[in-house]
């Protein structure tokens, strides 16, 4: 993204204007180029004692106002001491900073002299390369440096101080040497010369920015200067809001799903009853997902009342006794325990609601998809929470198999890119057969857990009423993961709750789950 500056979109800098140092000093340029026909911004800024990039500012903001002067850029090179060459003139050179910091006779531990100045390093090398110290391998208590030179004369120093006064021009090898040893570099100084220009006069007249009602009514706008516009400033960005990176995928897959022509099903209902949950979907009453270890039971209110009760008799039926042509569960199929709410652990509990709807009109093919919340008492760690989403895909028509099952599943996840599918027997109590869904993730390298899915079972159809050559497939997958997967988010805990980073949010780029 290309840098926002802070201008105006008349490309007023802001802190130009109204500045009166900056203003005395464009005047007094202007001044000099009126007495003597040019003006060198670095000779002036010596004569002035100031910093010469002030007077370089001055000179950009009397350029930004037309044709009163004329500049032009000339630079050159030239060598200059470094911070480091600085001290070496006021300190001496790190050499003789080491030798001084040598006690004359004793000496000094190594160890404890590397620790002692600055530049210790490099000083040290130098100065026992030039014959000033020695060292001791075998004192006591570790390798020793000693005074080799009574007396040294710190020729770097006296050089760098002579260059810093201009009475001295180095050579080319000096230059190398110093260069090398950080003391000097060379820089390129830029300047300007300064002339007059063809609206050049020695006064300041600010440019109008706007045009005003007032100036259109005296019309003194016609003798008024405007400043151009600057049709290269951006404008200031407007704040917004910013989609949550599980509403944009979310957004992908409603997209996907709109585009193979399903409908999206109501599932703005996050409590539902253990029997739209559960027993519609002929998932017996002591199945252990029913316990309150794995889901969130609700306490007010407690039970549901509301059931179409002809359709519930036949659901006991199919539990307690079976029926077309299926022995059931064979247990006392109570309703106290059908009546328990709860938060909905899926969203085939809306399946099963729209697929009762379905039964109750002459049949008719129908393709419904949902997206949306669901919970489970989960063991929380990095990538599950007790909350998730989940995505769901129905098609009912007459003859579907599991070949049909397979094809939908091929198109469906094509759209997303993915076109690796492999397919793995499983169990659930309202699909026979069952399939887990696996696809090759080519950034993990591996084949990867993307969904379940199966034919929905006749106990769970026929007591509904729907015809009994109508077959339901069905699938669903998390929301989560492809979005973890998709902004290589690692921690649950970075995509959802209190602990996620707005900014992320702000950041991430819009989604396209095929690219
Ligand atoms: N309801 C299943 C789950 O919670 C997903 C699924 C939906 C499986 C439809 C088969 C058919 O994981």
């Amino acid at each position: 993204m290309k840098k926002m500056t802070k201008s105006t979109p008349r490309g007023q800098d802001v802190k130009q204007s109204g500045n009166k140092m900056g203003d005395s000093l464009g005047e007094k340029i202007l001044q000099e180029i009126e007495e003597q026909g040019n003006v060198n911004t670095e000779e002036l800024a010596k004569r002035l004692d100031i910093d010469h990039q002030q007077v370089v500012g001055a000179v950009k903001s009397l350029q930004s106002l037309g044709n009163l002067i004329n500049s032009e850029q000339k630079g050159y090179t030239k060598w200059e001491l470094t911070e480091e060459g600085k001290s070496a003139v006021t300190d001496g050179s790190p050499e003789s900073v080491v030798y001084q910091a040598v006690p004359p006779d004793t000496g000094i531990l190594q160890a404890e002299l590397m620790k002692s100045v600055p530049n210790a390093k490099v000083g040290f090398s130098k100065a026992m390369s030039a014959g000033w110290l020695l060292m001791d391998k075998n004192a006591e208590g570790g390798p020793r440096v000693k005074r080799k030179a009574d007396s040294i004369v710190d020729k770097v120093q006296e050089q760098l101080k002579k260059l810093s006064l201009g009475d001295y021009q180095l050579n080319d090898k000096e230059k190398v040497e110093y260069k090398k040893r950080k003391l000097m570099a060379e820089v390129t100084v830029k300047y300007y010369v300064v002339s007059k220009g063809s609206e050049f006069s020695t006064e300041i007249r600010k440019q109008e920015t706007d045009l005003t009602p007032e100036m259109i009514m005296s019309g003194s706008w016609k003798t008024h200067k405007f400043k151009s516009l600057n049709f290269d400033a951006l404008g200031v960005p407007p704040t917004s809001g910013h989609l949550h990176p599980l509403q944009k995928v979310r957004t992908e897959f409603r997209q996907i799903f709109l585009e193979l022509g399903f409908t999206e099903m109501p599932t703005n209902n996050f409590v539902e009853s253990s029997f739209w949950n559960f027993d519609a979907l002929f998932q017996p009453q002591q199945h252990p997902a029913r316990d309150a270890h794995d889901t969130f039971f609700i306490d007010d209110p407690m039970n549901a009342h509301d059931f179409p009760m002809d359709y519930l008799e036949r659901v006991k039926k199919i539990h307690s006794e079976g029926g077309y042509g299926s022995q059931g569960y064979r247990y006392d199929w109570k309703i106290e325990e059908a009546k328990k709410n709860l938060l909905r652990t899926h969203t085939t509990a809306v399946s099963a609601r729209m697929l009762y709807k379905l039964a109750q009109k002459p049949f008719r093919p129908a393709k419904f998809f949902s997206i949306d919340r669901v919970f489970r008492n989960e063991t929380l760690d990095a990538t599950h929470l007790a909350e998730f989403h989940q995505i769901e895909g129905v098609v009912a028509e007459r003859g579907l198999t599991l070949g049909h099952l397979i094809g939908v599943l091929h198109s469906f996840f094509k759209k997303l890119g993915i076109e690796k599918l492999r397919f793995k027997p499983a169990y659930n109590p309202y699909t026979e057969p069952s399939m887990e869904i696996f696809s090759y993730h080519d950034g993990l390298k591996k084949w990867v857990e993307v969904g379940n899915s199966g034919v929905f079972r006749p106990e769970m159809l026929l007591p509904m009423g729907l015809p009994e050559d109508v077959s339901v497939i069905a699938w669903g997958l998390s929301l989560e993961r492809p979005t973890m997967i998709k902004y290589k988010i690692n921690n649950i805990r970075d995509l959802v709750g209190h602990k996620v980073d707005l900014q992320m949010v702000q950041n991430n780029p819009v989604c396209r789950l095929d690219k």
